[in-house]
């Protein structure tokens, strides 16, 4: 749809919008209600290494002002057994990247219109020339998705407390569990792995917890319960969604420090999505920094924190406060704001905040530079044609 210059909408204009959005959802709906066969939905990985591939992702939601552009063009891997930390300020799209992965972005009005999500499962394996083959989660039927969901991938959320269900004890739910992932099992059996992950998770009186109400824990305990909850089918990733932003900074440290462990333990992977750089630093093996619905920068933890490139990641990590810094001197922020997801530039979206601009950044927006074998950057200072 047209670009509009101002964010006055006319009635006119407003119907034009609805009218679109209509036609819109209807058409992404009903290409979900196909029965597609799995060879539809089958495709190659680029690295039998990898347990997710994203690429070129695009997620946007169909509202009243214009097309959201939430997750736009994102393309990152999550190797097997590995932390990989997704990092940027609130609203450029770390949450509605991972509700993709799990095909639970609020439809109708919310829908992914292109890319590919490559899960790498043993239910598929070699082609004929010997590829490893994998899923693409953004066309497979929600049928199968339930398979999927809750047991090869799960997900931590930001609040326990709304995650849990406060009518039912901790046991019951855990069990709960247990009885999706495996209807055979009897009462008994599940009750006693579902102690075993609560033990597993650090809780002292796993017996006492598993009779105890949601209310009756603290913040700290509630996370770890949830964590075991995310454990209980073997899962190969793990998406942690902020686990710790609600939490206090003691115990911040201790849920980490116990998500890093079950990672090592379990080897499975994580994607740990948060706006805290010093969490990443701690926890994360490969780091991907997210701006306004892009990746701009994407590299190892060392490369990311000892060579940042683009200027938004050097300002982040400028932003972070350090316990040697002079405490007179006032926090580095970035100037300027976001730009809107709906009437996105042209050019560079960080054009607006970047001190290092170049006439080239009135071009369009930068390709992405490959800078070594795992560390990418999109930003025109790293252009090999660069004076
Ligand atoms: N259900 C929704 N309807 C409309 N816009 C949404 C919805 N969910 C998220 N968005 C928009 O998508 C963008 C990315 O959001 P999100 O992924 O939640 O950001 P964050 O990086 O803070 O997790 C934001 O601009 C947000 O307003
Ligand atoms: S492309 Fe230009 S405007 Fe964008 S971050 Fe790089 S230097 Fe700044
Ligand atoms: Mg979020």
């Amino acid at each position: 749809m047209k670009v509009k210059k101002t964010n006055y909408i006319s009635l006119k204009e407003s119907r034009q919008i609805i009218k679109y959005n209509i036609q819109q959802m209807k058409h992404y709906e009903a290409l979900k209600r196909r029965n597609v066969e799995p060879i539809e939905y089958t495709v190659k990985m680029k690295n039998p290494n990898n347990i997710i591939e994203i690429d070129n992702l695009k997620t946007c939601f169909f509202t009243d002002n214009g097309t959201v552009m939430s997750v736009n063009g994102v393309s990152f891997d999550i190797p097997k057994n590995s932390i990989v930390g997704v990092v940027g300020e609130s609203g450029c799209g770390k949450s509605v990247t991972s509700l993709s992965i799990m095909q639970l972005v609020q439809s109708p009005q919310g829908q992914i219109i292109d890319g590919q999500i490559r899960f790498n499962t043993d239910e598929v394996s070699l082609d004929e020339k010997g590829n490893k083959l994998a899923y693409d989660i953004t066309k497979m039927p929600t049928q199968h998705m339930y398979n999927i969901r809750g047991k090869d991938i799960t997900m931590i959320f930001q609040e326990p407390m709304t995650s849990l269900n406060p009518v039912f004890t901790i046991g019951y739910q855990l069990d709960e569990v247990s009885f999706i992932h495996n209807p055979e099992i009897q009462k008994e059996e599940a009750k006693k792995h579902s102690i075993e992950m609560l033990n597993k998770v650090g809780i002292s009186m796993p017996e006492r917890v598993y009779s105890s109400y949601p209310h009756e824990l603290s913040g700290g305990m509630r996370q770890r319960v949830m964590i075991a909850m995310a454990l209980a089918g073997n899962p190969k990733l793990i998406i942690a969604d902020e686990p710790t932003t609600a939490l206090d900074v003691t115990i911040q440290a201790q849920i980490l420090e116990l998500l890093k462990d079950l990672q090592k333990k379990e080897g499975c992977s994580i994607m740990l999505i948060t706006h805290d750089l010093g969490v990443i630093a701690e926890m994360a093996d490969y780091v991907v920094v997210m701006y306004a619905g892009k990746v701009i920068e994407k590299g190892t933890a060392k490369e990311i924190f000892h060579n940042p490139m683009h200027p938004y990641t050097i300002g982040l990590q400028k932003s972070k406060p350090l316990i040697t810094s002079n405490s007179n001197e006032p926090l580095y922020s970035i100037p300027g704001q976001v730009p809107s997801p709906i009437n996105l530039p042209n050019n560079c979206y960080f054009k607006g905040r970047c001190t290092k601009c170049i006439n080239k950044c009135n071009g369009e927006y930068p390709k992405e530079i490959k800078v070594s074998d795992t560390h990418y950057v999109s930003c025109y200072l790293y252009e090999e044609s660069e004076e």
